[in-house]
């Protein structure tokens, strides 16, 4: 099997896992505690059940970055068991949409059955990977993402395919691991060569400067790094937001 689909490989087995055992410890902070440590807003855990908190993998709060005006379409990639659809559907209202993609059909089921518990019915998921969204060109408002865009295996190709479901002035808001060891880049050199840590959103991060590199040149404009955050899931891997724009 060649390094990328094993990579691929690797993550449809660590997530059909979580979707199956939410309980289990998989060495990285998630739950309900998880998304209240990165500022999910009370009355978002009080609208939502609270089993499906328990599947919450954030790395951060695509949420605090920019605002979701009631009717917008948002699109959230990778999107695991649900929770940030039914977050972005509480904020766009019954007049808008939320789309979701995911790689593992394990998690597409457990999204739909959520999105679906939570009395959601303007919520899509779709089984499908990043790297060639099953999206309409330019019908997106809103991109979003929570730990997901480390995990595939060719960055520029993703943020091709989000400039190009994106609408003109279209925004990006996504929080994601980031590599802030010494020295040059591991990934981007050897992305081919190591699988036994991609899965758990180790070896496939990269640096914010080649993460914003690859923005810029996908063509998007006023890119930004917000900052990070306290969740690590190694000693050389931070959680951190972006925010970008697609120009005219
Ligand atoms: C760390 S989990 C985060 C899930 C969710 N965003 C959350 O905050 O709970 C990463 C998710 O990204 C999905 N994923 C990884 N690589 C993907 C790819 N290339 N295309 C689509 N989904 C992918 C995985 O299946 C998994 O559900």
């Amino acid at each position: 099997m060649a390094a990328t689909e094993c990579a691929t490989q690797s993550v449809i087995d660590l997530y059909t896992e979580l979707a199956l055992n939410p309980e289990k410890d998989f060495g990285w902070e998630k739950g309900f505690d998880n998304a209240k440590a990165h500022g999910y807003k009370d009355k978002w855990l009080d609208a939502i059940p609270l089993d499906i908190w328990d599947y919450c993998a954030a790395v951060g709060n695509p949420f605090s970055l920019g605002d979701f005006p009631e009717g917008s379409t948002v699109l959230d990639l990778g999107c695991g068991a649900g929770i940030d659809v039914c977050v972005a559907a509480l904020h766009v209202g019954k007049r808008g949409k939320v789309i979701g993609v995911d790689l593992t059909p394990m998690m597409v089921q457990t999204a739909r059955r959520h999105a679906s518990e939570a009395g959601f019915d303007n919520i899509e998921v779709i089984e499908g990977n990043l790297e060639a969204l099953p999206v309409k060109t330019e019908s997106i408002d809103i991109v979003i993402s929570n730990g997901a865009i480390n995990l595939t295996t060719s960055k520029p190709k993703v943020f091709a395919e989000i400039f190009r479901v994106l609408k003109p002035q279209g925004k990006l808001y996504f929080a994601d691991m980031i590599d802030i060891s010494e020295g040059t880049c591991k990934t981007s050199c050897c992305s081919q060569s190591s699988t036994g840590d991609w899965a758990n959103c180790v070896e496939g991060t990269l640096k914010k400067e080649e993460l914003i590199e690859i923005m810029n040149e996908a063509g998007f404009v006023d890119v930004k790094c917000k900052g990070t955050n306290h969740y690590m899931t190694s000693p050389t891997t931070i959680g951190a937001t972006f925010s970008a724009t697609k120009g005219e």
